[in-house]
Order: structure tokens, then sequence, then C-alpha cells
């Protein structure tokens, strides 16, 4: 059985499908079998056979070169993009926890290195119906995952990293590291932010990732460190 790693954000739309890419391509450049899984995913794109397409898993399957097939690596696609527990509501296909959990143990059996992403931030619904009431924490609590949060660089960070640190202390989630996405080498506040987060909290930036960056600028012993 493989060691694992979950991916959160600060945020949707923060850089967590592109830093993932690049942190499955490191390890996988480095002769390493890394691999890719997300439990839920919406915005997919109907293609023109009316095919819906991931496009977090495709985007991760293709930089990094996994070559996996879709069921493996997504367990739950829908079109709306909305949070899963809308999704799954509108879509009447809520989202069964211990298919989740086979998935999620099956693609660990077979990949030594593998990311899971997150949907959302770290506070994402994934179900919320008469049966159950179901929060991404609670599902990374459950698989019993360390987490490395994707940070934008920018204004406002300060606050949205602190905050998901702190509750992710509080549901004593064990924090990683944050990397830093949308970096502009010595900008002033983008460092403060850097020092400022570490300092309040901590827990370092271990890399940082500018806008196009095709590799990650990190060690491949450090990243392999982070899975568990
Ligand atoms: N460092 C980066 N360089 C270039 N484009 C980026 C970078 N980070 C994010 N993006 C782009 O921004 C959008 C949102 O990023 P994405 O990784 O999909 O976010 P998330 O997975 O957190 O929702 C995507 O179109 C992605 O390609
Ligand atoms: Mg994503």
């Amino acid at each position: 059985m493989g060691k694992a790693l979950f991916i959160t954000g600060t945020g949707t739309d923060i850089g967590k499908t592109y830093v993932t890419g690049l942190i499955v391509k490191k390890l996988r450049d480095a002769g390493l079998n890394g691999g890719y899984y997300k439990a839920a995913l919406s915005g997919a794109v109907l293609d023109e056979k009316g095919v819906l397409q991931p496009g977090d898993a495709l985007h991760v399957n293709a930089v990094a070169g996994i070559g996996e097939s879709i069921p493996q690596l997504v367990s739950y696609i829908y079109q709306e993009a909305v949070s899963p527990h809308l999704a799954a509501k509108l879509n009447d296909e809520p989202i069964d926890f211990g298919r989740v959990e086979r998935d999620y143990h099956r693609a660990k059996d077979k990949y030594e290195y593998l990311t899971m992403e997150g949907s959302g931030g770290i506070i994402c619904p994934l179900r919320w119906d008469e049966k159950q009431h179901v929060i991404l924490d609670d599902l990374v609590k459950h698989l019993n995952l360390g987490v490395l949060i994707v940070a934008d660089a920018g204004l406002g960070t300060i606050n949205s990293a602190v905050l998901t640190i702190e509750h992710l202390r509080a549901r004593e989630i064990p924090v990683r590291g944050i990397i830093f996405n949308n970096y502009i080498p010595h900008d002033i506040m983008q460092d403060d932010n850097a020092k400022m987060i570490e300092a309040m909290t901590g827990v370092k930036v271990l890399a940082y990732v500018k806008k196009g960056d095709k590799e990650l600028d990190m060690k491949v012993e450090v990243l392999k460190g982070l899975y568990e």
C-alpha cells in the first residue's frame, strides 16, 4: 500500500489542480509511481459525444503523464459548477462514501505516492440531505490524511491561509505545509505574506509557484516526506 497526501486550497480556483499537476509530475520525473485521485468533481464539461469530461483529473493525468483512466481518477463527476452537495442534489446522485473509500484505497494500493485533490476549500459540503451531512474535512479525517494547502501568494492570503490552518488544527488534521501559487519573486507584500503566515502558525511555505511554471521548485526528498 502506498502513501498519500491531501491537497486543499484556501478557496476554489486557487490553483490546487495546477499545483497538483506539478507535484505529481515531479514525483514521476524522479522515477516514483505517483498517482491522482479526486472524490467529487463539479463543473465538468460535456464533450461532443455527450460524455462529462473531468477537467482537473484530465489536466493532472496529462501534465504528469500518469496514463490512468477516468473512473480510477474521479469517483463522482457533475456538470454543474456548484458545490458537490448541490450538484449531487440537482442530479439525484448523492455521494456514497463507501464507494469513495473503496476507490481511494484502490488508488492507494496501485500508486506509491497518491495525491488526492479536494473540491473547493476545506469547508466544502459533499453531502447534505436527510440521510447524511458530510463536509470535506470529515472525509479527510476519516481517511486519515495529512494536508498540504495551496494558497494564492497575493493580497488576502494571510486571512484565508491562517483560517484554513486553524480550522484543520481544530479538527486535529495534520497540516504538512503551504505552497504559494501565482508568486511574484521579490514582491515585498508576497514575501511578507509568507513570513507572517509562518510566524502566526508555525507552518512553512515549502514552495513558490509562479504563473506558467512547468516544474515545481522543491527537492523531491522534501516532497516525498509529506506523504504518509
Ligand atoms: N501558476 C499558474 N500558472 C498559470 N495558470 C494557473 C496557475 N495556477 C492556476 N492557474 C490557472 O487558474 C485556473 C484555476 O486553477 P485550478 O488549478 O484549476 O484551481 P483549483 O483546482 O483550486 O480550483 C486554471 O485555469 C489554471 O490553469
Ligand atoms: Mg481543481
